[in-house]
């Protein structure tokens, strides 16, 4: 750790000698700057500033041999043990590679933040977005997203890929969690806070420098309205086909990035769904046309992961020339991207893209690394200061992801305000999701698809409740032993999945997403219904699930959504420390066959509307 200090004090000040005066960097500076760059630059060095590696594929001396411009880690890719020092030393050693190439450009890595450092063992975990749209407390999003960057600093990362700007139009897509909601306004209120915290304003020169890293608006664009049944890759929805009129698309889907590019973010990533049959990623009039032509967008657009391959054509080659010329500025090609730079090297010297074009790509992408500062600070100083440890999963962050859950929970019903519990009551507890980190965390934790367990640190539901309570708690995962109790707490809930893994598949299948309780939840339910206990339901899932009649026969049910690593947020408001204040951010349909149901709809009837929300009553 010692020699990594060292070096990256050295790098900082060579770096500073060889672009003086980017410290305090206007854009007639940067333009200047980029100018200055790119006539020296060969294409060799202007294609590899184009391509991003992942880091299982790529090492340091690829960095150098190659140009790379960006390194990035996939879900659940990450160095040796997971430690942050590790962190540290990994992406100290891509930046070093970088700084020591002939004109020392710095590389900017990029992963997957999307509720806190979610890939990093010991980071405080958020609320996924739909929770923090229940919230719908902008001021909350925007302290989530310095506490992301500060984590992520920490660990020397440059650049994470968030927020989602998606608008979750149809439950059954496995990333309608990853949306702050189904309404427009909602999604781009919270899309510009969250920018905001995580880059702390505009970039300005001295983001990286200040621990803040940069923003990514994902996926553009209309990731969310795609059709069920066009999806792609074998997914029901996920990377489906948005088929919407210009104006319709204009107002669910491109407004809320508005917001967020009127602040800043850094970069867009593209969608690997499409629009009206075309794909995003060869989607030109979007891409250039609306983003950077109409919208004014003069940062770089990224690919998503190997996405060019999903480009309907003939060749790699053919499907390089298509997104390049549609507008792509880095491409996300994990593992074969040496192909894809042999690829844009020949499309280029043919003339299929051109000179121009390349050299638009990769003004932008200089222009970003300038704004970011990182010429000026290859690392956060946070990364390499012996106060960084103290700030991973910090107990002020783990305090703020608690009022994020308590904020988030929303109170569906209440009979006879069962709710608050009395703290001296007899509790019995049951459901695997209510003693589960992993459970509660849902995907794009640790591992990309997340998973059951003690995955990482916090506290479960079960614990804050045995916290809170200064009477007896009984917990059974099966429901088995209810009798008795003044009153049974049933959290039932999702497994945990990532993109389209998640979308909704009716039994039989090898991996289902039924949308709805299992089978097993709903025989524990009954069980515990039988033992004549009154029952407080406990939701604990990405979307609302299809459970009218468990929902109709507990006397108070509270949806959780993915409440992170601090699910003892939700003891908070069933014991009254706090009183619900959630609204739904999504509709919650009555059935299956009701599904998509969104606010605005001709004969809106769902089982609970947008914006519904209850509290307790004042006894
Ligand atoms: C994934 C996702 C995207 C993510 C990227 C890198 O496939 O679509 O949201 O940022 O790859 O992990």
């Amino acid at each position: 750790m010692k020699k990594m200090i060292k070096h990256c004090v050295l790098l900082g000040s060579a770096a500073a000698a060889l672009l003086a005066g980017t410290a305090a960097v206007g854009q007639q500076s940067i333009d200047k700057k980029v100018d200055e760059l790119l006539r020296q630059m060969t294409l060799a060095e202007k294609i590899g500033q184009m391509t991003q590696a992942e880091r299982k594929h790529a090492t340091p001396e690829d960095v150098k041999t190659y140009h790379l411009g960006s390194i990035l880690n996939g879900g659940g890719s990450f160095p040796g043990d997971n430690t942050r020092a590790e962190w540290v030393a990994m992406i100290g050693a891509y930046q070093d590679a970088a700084k020591s190439t002939r004109l020392g450009i710095p590389l900017i890595y990029g992963t997957d933040a999307v509720h806190g450092h979610s890939n990093l063992k010991g980071a405080t975990i958020f609320p996924h977005n739909v929770a923090i749209g229940a919230t719908r407390n902008a001021e909350l999003a925007q302290e989530i997203g310095a506490a992301t960057a500060r984590e992520t600093a920490a660990t020397g990362v440059h650049w994470t890929f968030a927020p989602t700007l998606c608008v979750a139009r149809d439950d059954r897509w496995g990333r309608a969690y990853e949306c702050f909601g189904e309404s427009p306004q909602l999604v781009g209120v919270l899309g510009k806070a969250y920018v905001n915290g995580l880059q702390g304003g505009r970039l300005n020169g001295k983001t990286i420098g200040s621990n803040k890293v940069v923003a990514t608006a994902k996926h553009w664009v209309a990731d969310g309205g795609t059709t069920y049944g066009s999806g792609d890759e074998g997914y029901e929805i996920d990377r489906g086909d948005t088929r919407l009129a210009a104006a319709e698309l204009e107002k669910i889907h491109i407004a809320p990035y508005i917001p967020a590019l009127q602040a800043g973010v850094g970069t867009v990533m593209v969608s690997y769904s499409s629009v009206n049959g075309t794909k995003m990623h060869e989607n030109k009039a979007l891409v250039t046309g609306k983003l950077k032509d109409e919208l004014g967008f003069d940062a770089f657009t990224i690919s998503d992961w190997a996405a060019l391959g999903e480009i309907p054509a003939e060749t790699n080659r053919e499907r390089v020339v298509r997104s390049i010329n549609a507008g792509l500025d880095m491409v996300m090609e994990p593992e074969e991207w040496r192909a894809f730079i042999a690829d844009l090297t020949a499309a280029v010297e043919a003339g299929e893209v051109s000179m121009e074009r390349i050299d638009d790509a990769v003004s932008r992408i200089l222009k970003t690394k300038l704004r970011a500062g990182l010429f000026d600070a290859p690392l956060a100083p946070l990364a390499v200061s012996s106060d960084a440890d103290a700030v991973i999963g910090s107990d002020e962050h783990r305090a703020l992801a608690r009022q994020a859950v308590r904020e988030s929970l929303v109170l569906l019903k209440n009979d006879a305000n069962l709710l608050p519990l009395d703290k001296g009551a007899k509790v019995f507890v049951a459901g695997d999701h209510a003693n589960d980190i992993g459970l509660q965390s849902g995907g794009w934790t640790i591992e990309w698809q997340g998973g059951r367990g003690p995955v990482t640190d916090g506290t479960t539901i079960l614990q804050g409740i045995e916290a809170l309570s200064d009477g007896e708690v009984t917990y059974s995962a099966a429901g088995d032993g209810a009798a008795g109790h003044d009153v049974a707490i049933v959290v039932v809930g999702e497994e945990p999945y990532a993109e389209g893994m998640g979308d909704y598949r009716p039994a039989p299948c090898e991996k289902c997403q039924p949308i709805t309780p299992s089978k097993a939840q709903r025989e524990m339910l009954a069980r515990v219904q039988k033992a004549g206990v009154p029952t407080v339901l406990v939701v604990v899932s990405g979307r609302p699930l299809i459970m009218t009649d468990a929902l109709e026969s507990a006397r108070a049910a509270v949806a959780a959504w993915l409440p992170g690593s601090e699910g003892a947020g939700v003891a908070d408001v069933l014991f009254g420390d706090h009183a619900p204040k959630g609204k739904l951010p999504v509709s919650w349909p009555q059935s299956l066959e009701q599904i998509p149901v969104n606010i605005g709809d001709e004969n809106y009837d769902p089982l609970y509307p947008f914006g519904f929300g209850l509290t307790y009553e004042k006894p």
